[in-house]
């Protein structure tokens, strides 16, 4: 099985991707819990370049062709021999943010975004997205909140730098995307705590029939 998580910056992916790692370890799974950009080895260096607040001259087409890198390395070499040895995968960001991000938030053609992405998942798609909804100023709080503690984090906000519409943007193309492929999608209010936050994927999870 392999399922994937999104949301705007500090939503609670991270949060909630450990958890359910947590869960199906408990139930006998063997899981393989990892993360865009930054999957794989070659992901790892593209990671350092796509995040660093530092690097503010990226222009929406490099940034899109280093992702499609980081997720074309990062399933020809991680997710698809995970789920040859029959492991389960959780992945904390996939093809989606690609869509949302340089499509809904930079304006890049989600038409073409969409035939990127093909090559570079090679048909590999997730039987579950989450996606966990919050109000941009939510999320930008929690993130910024999160950075102060932690600095490798915070060496990681070249997003949460963008300015609430781009956000807001972020947030709205989530929610229209996800209505577009509504059979794939399990939308989660993600105001809330996050045991109770996991307690409502968990739900929709069972009424899905995947647990
Ligand atoms: N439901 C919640 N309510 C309140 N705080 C939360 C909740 N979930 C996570 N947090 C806290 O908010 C911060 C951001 O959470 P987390 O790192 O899981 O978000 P994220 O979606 O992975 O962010 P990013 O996109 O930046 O990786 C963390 O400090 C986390 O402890
Ligand atoms: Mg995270």
């Amino acid at each position: 099985m392999f399922i994937t998580v999104e949301g705007m910056e500090g939503c609670g992916k991270s949060t909630q991707c450990a958890k359910l790692e947590e869960y199906f370890t408990r139930l006998g799974f063997d899981v393989l819990r990892t993360r865009e950009p930054g999957g794989s080895a070659l992901g790892r260096e593209l990671r350092r370049i796509v995040l660093d607040p530092q690097n503010t001259d990226i222009c929406s087409g490099s940034e899109l062709f280093l992702y499609l890198a980081d997720r074309a390395q990062h399933v020809a070499t991680v997710i698809r021999p995970a789920l040859e040895n029959g492991r389960m995968v959780i992945c904390d960001r996939f093809a989606d943010s690609t869509i949302v991000y340089q499509g809904y938030g930079r304006g890049l053609d989600p038409g073409m975004l969409c035939q990127l992405n093909e090559v570079a998942v090679a048909g590999l798609w997730p039987v579950l997205t989450i996606l966990l909804d919050l109000a941009p100023e939510q999320g930008l709080s929690r993130a910024l909140a999160r950075n102060t503690q932690d600095k490798a984090c915070a060496a990681e906000g070249r997003f949460e730098a963008e300015n609430l519409a781009f956000h807001t943007r972020v947030r709205q193309g989530y929610l229209t995307w996800a209505a577009l492929h509504r059979p794939r999608f399990l939308i989660i209010d993600a105001a809330q705590e996050p045991d109770q936050v996991f307690a409502a994927i968990i739900r929709g999870l069972e009424e899905k029939n995947l647990v």
